[in-house]
């Protein structure tokens, strides 16, 4: 069987739904038909610092998210990156052969560094595509599972890949991304036309997989909608109406025309509270499965813990041939 690798960041309380469908529901499909790794990556969250508490309660959040999203610990590898030391080790071969020039070209980095200036971005940022290549490289996936935001990581990762084996000699798979056909970019709600981000400007634009019923009704009902009334899909003319038709098309099965035929001639106030139902019957039990996990941490750390072990003895045995390959002196 073909194997797949994938994380998310443990850098906010919650996932948002851009996470969920972006990336969340596919893994969960996946795990049907490959033998899929998923981690939660605590050494890219500190690239902008993180309340050390905080951190540590975020992961366990992640984790459990993940497990009521329907992650099996039991057919999937689910591990913390900094439990397996090998992911550090390999991003050094990786971050030695990226260039500047590569380097500075990752968009992900270019607009979060704009954000805080370029001098005050932290070296971590910059070389943080490195360490998520070496993320994926060291499992040897046949794919990459993600939302679109993630292709030119995967991209940086293919080229490294390509460049190492070119030098040295096959030692890496070059992986795929596996971007889904929908869902792969969520729109924030208050800005439809910027993507469903953890580092959004209002707390009001993200759906996440923690709200209450309440909190999701509300922000969809305070969702921006666009001039007019008409109900249609059209990302340039309407992105707020088209970002919200979406969400609805991917969480209900049905198709965008079958959607905008059952809406004409209603109000937006309509689709939102219909929209606002099909959310909280998806995410609801999802964040109740979540927080019943999150009440037995030591059970949680426990799996973690499992599958650390198991994603370490993938994980050293790729690091051993890249050291071996790129000429260092064995140590016994
Ligand atoms: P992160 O944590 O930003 O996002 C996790 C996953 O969610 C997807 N995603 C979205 N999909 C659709 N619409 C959105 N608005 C949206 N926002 C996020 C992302 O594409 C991603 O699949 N660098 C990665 C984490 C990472 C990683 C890896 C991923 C580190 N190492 C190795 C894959 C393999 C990141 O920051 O994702």
């Amino acid at each position: 069987t073909e194997r797949v690798l994938s994380g998310m960041q443990p850098s906010a309380d919650s996932l948002h739904l851009g996470n969920y469908l972006g990336a969340l529901v596919n893994w969960v499909e996946m795990q049907e038909r490959y033998d899929t790794f998923f981690f939660i990556p605590d050494m890219h969250a500190i690239t902008v610092a993180q309340p050390p508490e905080e951190l540590r309660e975020r992961v366990r959040r992640t984790a459990a998210q993940y497990i009521a999203g329907g992650i099996d610990p039991e057919r999937s590898t689910l591990f913390v990156q900094s439990h397996v030391p090998e992911h550090a080790q390999l991003a050094w071969l990786m971050i030695c052969s990226t260039g500047m020039g590569e380097a500075s070209r990752m968009t992900q980095f270019k607009d979060k560094s704009a954000k805080q200036g370029a001098d005050a971005a932290g070296v971590g940022l910059f070389t943080y595509p490195m360490l998520q290549a070496a993320d994926i490289l060291l499992y040897q996936p046949h794919g990459v599972p993600v939302g679109e935001d993630q292709k030119q990581h995967v991209e940086l990762t293919r080229t490294l890949a390509q460049r190492f084996n070119h030098r040295y000699g096959e030692t890496f798979r070059v992986p795929a991304p596996y971007i889904p056909a929908e869902g792969a970019r969520i729109y924030d709600l208050q800005n439809p036309t910027a993507k469903m981000s953890k580092s959004a400007e209002s707390p009001n634009g993200l759906l996440n997989i923690l709200d209450t019923d309440k909190k999701i009704a509300k922000k969809i009902k305070s969702a921006v909608t666009d001039d007019g009334s008409e109900i249609r899909f059209d990302r340039e003319a309407k992105p707020g109406v088209s970002n919200l038709l979406s969400i609805y098309s991917v969480l209900s099965g049905k198709t965008i025309d079958e959607l905008v035929a059952e809406y004409e001639g209603t109000m937006y106030g309509h689709l939102k509270v219909d929209l606002a139902d099909v959310v909280v019957a998806k995410l609801g039990p999802v964040r109740d499965r979540a927080e019943e996990l999150l009440g037995d941490p030591a059970e949680l750390d426990a799996l973690l813990a499992k599958g650390a072990a198991k994603a370490r003895s993938v994980a050293s045995e790729t690091l051993a041939q890249a050291y071996d390959k790129i000429g260092f002196l064995p140590a016994e």
